[in-house]
């Protein structure tokens, strides 16, 4: 299982890299079913999701090399149109595969995906999409059954901008006849990564980053390419957080900060001293910092990905900060853990009461998820003593090499 033990009190100092972004590789990953030639993705992170994700494509037929942290990719052979239950469980992304598997062979069969401990995550709106563009659904004995002898365009309304529908339905409909409009469309720069990516392959796809995405059907898409996702805005966040809890300073590089303004915004109000350029962003922190509220919301609104981090963080702060999680029913499992180290919070339903406490002390603490766990080690680098985290395998599934890039920057950190 391993844990990972970490003896708080240290500043951070230093430069860090950010890596391919997490929530852009899953999709593109995904999308590559779509080709029929080989293609070449550069720079992936070397990131549990995506070796679950590879399992998947490779299960499909797929043929995948990695060379280095070049993915070579051949399409080519996909033979079934089944995704392995127990690949589906352990990662609902896996889902993604169904609009391009639906694209390209006009069926697939997948395990329902699990609701996970953030929430139920529904695929109702995905689902919504692919029955729009002609594609029967069966659901039943815990398998969802899709098929479409075409798939036609359509308007699509997303009662939710889902993230994972929009990308869903996006590839879906690159090969449907006919055009298709997602209204209400997810706005994340994840979105727009994969738009490039389709586009690369040959697509017709405009408007991601806005609300309504137009994708007009071709006949086929495949070109050889080689491309490279946009770096991870969550780990950016994780960093800008970790060096102002240590109150630290820290060069962030290979980022893009229009991708995290909410978070600069969110940590410039606390107090917190950060300057951006075009590809870095420098954080230097403070010995306090004031309390302050937070809505999560779908993109450009504050990212629910960073809430668990920020919680730590106004764990320590001056004042009481309001935390109100609109995405997810279920994403304040890393309150009990904080309290054990001494965090004065409440929750009641979606919101939680955060009232800064001078300061928290370590303790044996318990990771529920990729993001909880980050939170969790970003209060042990702040706490008086030694913190121990368990369940580390969340984290590993999100963050590539988190120990090393933190023992790097100066934290007392380690991995057992
Ligand atoms: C993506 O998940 C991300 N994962 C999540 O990151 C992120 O938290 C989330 O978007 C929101 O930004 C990947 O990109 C792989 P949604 P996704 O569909 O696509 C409800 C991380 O830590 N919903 O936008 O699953 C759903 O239940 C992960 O990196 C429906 O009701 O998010 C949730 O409450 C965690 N029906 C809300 O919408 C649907 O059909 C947001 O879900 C789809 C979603």
């Amino acid at each position: 299982m391993g844990k990972i033990v970490v003896s708080g009190g240290k500043k951070l100092e230093g430069e860090v890299t950010i890596s391919g972004a997490k929530n852009a590789i899953l999709p593109v990953l995904a999308a590559c079913l779509l080709s029929k030639r080989p293609l070449a993705l550069e720079r992936v992170p070397n990131l549990d999701d995506v070796f679950t994700m590879v399992r998947v494509l490779e299960s499909l037929g797929v043929r995948v090399n990695w060379k280095a942290q070049v993915l070579e990719i051949d399409p080519s052979g996909v033979y079934t149109d089944e995704v392995p239950p127990s690949l589906m469980q352990k990662m609902r992304a896996s889902s993604l595969v169904m609009g391009a598997m639906l694209g390209r062979f006009g069926k697939v069969r997948i395990s329902s995906p699990g609701g996970c401990v953030i929430g139920s995550r529904p695929i109702d709106l995905h689902l919504k999409g692919f029955r729009a563009m002609g594609t029967a659904i069966r659901e039943r004995h815990g398998f969802i059954e899709a098929e479409a002898k075409k798939l036609h365009g359509a308007e699509v309304h997303l009662d939710f901008p889902s993230v994972g529908a929009t990308e869903n339905i996006m590839m879906a409909a690159v090969m449907a006849q006919g055009t298709t409009i997602i209204r209400n469309a997810a706005r994340e720069p994840e979105i727009i990564d994969l738009q490039n990516f389709l586009n690369k392959l040959g697509a017709k796809v405009k408007g991601a980053g806005l609300n309504i995405i137009r994708i007009d059907g071709m006949q086929a898409i495949g070109r050889d390419v080689a491309y490279q996702v946009i770096p991870d805005r969550i780990e950016t966040g994780t960093f800008m957080v970790a060096a102002a809890i240590t109150g630290g300073s820290l060069l962030i590089k290979n980022t893009i900060p229009e991708h995290v303004e909410a978070v600069v915004a969110k940590l410039r109000e606390a107090g917190v001293k950060i300057e951006v350029e075009s590809d870095r962003i420098f954080v230097r922190g403070t010995p306090m910092w004031k309390a302050v509220d937070i809505q999560t919301l779908p993109f450009p609104g504050f990212p629910t990905d960073m809430q668990p981090q920020m919680m730590s963080f106004l764990s320590l702060a001056q004042g009481t900060s309001v935390i109100t999680e609109n995405i997810f029913e279920n994403r304040f499992r890393h309150v009990g853990e904080l309290r054990k180290m001494g965090a004065n919070i409440r929750t009641e339903g979606r919101t939680s009461i955060i009232r800064g406490v001078s300061q928290l002390s370590g303790s044996v603490v318990e990771a529920s998820d990729l993001r909880a766990g980050a939170a969790l080690v970003l209060a042990g680098l702040a706490a008086e003593g030694t913190t121990v985290i368990e369940g580390v395998y969340h984290i590993d599934r999100g963050y590539e090499d988190l120990v090393g890039k933190l023992r790097s920057l100066g934290a007392d950190i380690g991995r057992v």
